[in-house]
């Protein structure tokens, strides 16, 4: 008998595992391509004027553009049984941050997903036509340094023993660091400032100080820990990429309920966004530096024989000079072709509707306060101490000239 339920049970599983499924929506999040550095370290030979070619800090490179131009073909390849080929703006919405990286890899992608073909050639010398990618609102894009709760536990996490032992482990980069750069204040959270020049120095064959030479991967590890630690926290990865997960469900729910048809949803944004939606969803063991153009692809699938929907997740990473490597994952706590209830469960605690609410100091906000009503009372108590004695010794004081006065005379 136990047998039996034992074969039956194994008998749905494979069922329920090889159940055939569709796609029905894609929402892509990805980080721009290749770029200049955001910055760099104060004593710097390559300062921002050296990529003026490029426009200067923080542009898209022609091979981050390349990056994302063959990741939309890959796409195109993938999906060619569920995308249709031609552009229309009832089936695709393309939302960026407000960057020029952001901005140009969204439409290196589309570029290359949607070519024109037959009636939507507008001019035969052009083998590309416009799409529109909007600017994504603050509901969607947390800037983390406007978010006052973030700050409070980034201020928690470097109390950790986790990352005061790391700090400590990393202090003859950060020494020697803080001696060279120009920047005096580098711990392990703020050495990206160095790292992120850098690499892309590297990446350009740039020759590089030799202390850089010297702890060159060290400093390059400091940027994966740092990821760590920014998201240490899931409250700090909800911040940040809460508003996206809100997003994506609002879609999934729109497609479902009024059969759209939407097929694509693109985000174009920044390693920040898919590191912690990565965290968020605990799709990895081990959370690093998202590289250019990576990026967290969802797809909304349904059953073929049934009304059962499903929620497949990917981790696009590939490295510059690498083939696209895409990965099946899971959401933790769920299968990989994970049933829509499920997902909805699982994700219900990690959206963020409100910023401005969620965005509130939860800690010192008392204490401060109370720190600034004692530090009144405190005050009140010693000036009206000092305002007494000094009375006292004046009253007594004018006492004495008095008797004495009035003796003399
Ligand atoms: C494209 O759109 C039409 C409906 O407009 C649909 O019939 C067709 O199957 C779609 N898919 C592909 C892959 O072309
Ligand atoms: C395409 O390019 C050719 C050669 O430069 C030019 O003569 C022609 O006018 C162009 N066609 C359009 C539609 O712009
Ligand atoms: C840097 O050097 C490598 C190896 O010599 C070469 O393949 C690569 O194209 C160079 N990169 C740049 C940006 O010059
Ligand atoms: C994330 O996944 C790891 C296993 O990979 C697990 O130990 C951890 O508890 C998970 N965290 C959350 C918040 O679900
Ligand atoms: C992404 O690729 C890099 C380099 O190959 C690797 O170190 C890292 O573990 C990969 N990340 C994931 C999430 O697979």
């Amino acid at each position: 008998m136990k047998k039996l339920g034992v074969l039956i049970f194994v008998c749905l599983l494979t069922e329920i595992l090889a159940e055939e499924t569709g796609v029905e929506l894609l929402q892509i999040v990805f980080r721009h391509g290749a770029r200049t550095p955001v910055v760099t370290y104060p004593n710097d030979k390559y300062q921002e004027s050296y990529w003026k070619n490029y426009g200067g800090f923080g542009q898209l490179t022609p091979t981050g553009m390349q990056q994302h131009y063959e990741f939309g073909q890959f796409m195109r390849q993938r999906y060619s049984d569920f995308l249709n080929e031609s552009y229309n703006r009832e089936r695709v919405f393309a939302i960026s941050t407000d960057f020029d990286r952001t901005l140009m890899s969204a439409y290196s992608f589309l570029a290359s997903l949607y070519k024109p073909e037959g009636e939507q050639i507008w001019n035969k010398n052009v083998s590309w036509q416009p799409i529109p990618v909007h600017i994504g609102d603050s509901k969607v894009f947390l800037v983390q340094e406007n978010c006052p709760r973030y700050q409070e536990l980034t201020s928690e996490v470097v109390k950790t023993p986790e990352f005061v032992e790391l700090n400590n482990k990393y202090k003859p980069v950060l020494d020697i660091a803080n001696k060279e750069s120009g920047f005096t204040d580098l711990d392990l959270l703020k050495l990206w400032k160095v790292a992120d020049a850098v690499t892309i120095e590297k990446m350009f064959n740039l020759s590089l100080p030799d202390w850089v030479n010297k702890y060159y991967n060290e400093i390059k590890k400091s940027q994966d820990l740092g990821f760590n630690f920014d998201y240490f926290y899931t409250e700090m990865a909800k911040l940040a990429a809460g508003g996206i997960v809100n997003e994506m469900r609002k879609n999934i729910e729109k497609k479902i309920q009024t059969n759209s048809a939407q097929q694509l949803f693109l985000i174009s944004s920044h390693d920040t966004y898919v590191a912690s939606l990565t965290k968020l969803l605990n799709l990895t063991s081990h959370l690093k530096q998202p590289p250019f153009a990576s990026s967290v692809i969802l797809e909304l699938r349904k059953s073929k024989t049934s009304s059962q929907y499903y929620v497949q997740v990917y981790l696009k990473n590939n490295t510059l000079d690498e083939m696209i490597d895409f990965k099946e994952v899971n959401i933790y706590g769920c299968e990989k072709l994970c049933p829509l209830e499920d997902f909805m469960r699982i994700t219900d605690s990690m959206v963020i509707t409100d910023y401005a609410k969620e965005c509130v100091k939860k800690n010192t906000k008392i204490n401060l306060y109370n720190l600034t009503f004692i530090s009144a009372v405190v005050f009140a108590l010693v000036i009206s101490f000092v305002v007494s004695v000094f009375s006292i010794i004046s009253c007594r004081y004018s006492l004495k000239r008095f008797q004495y006065r009035q003796g003399d005379l």
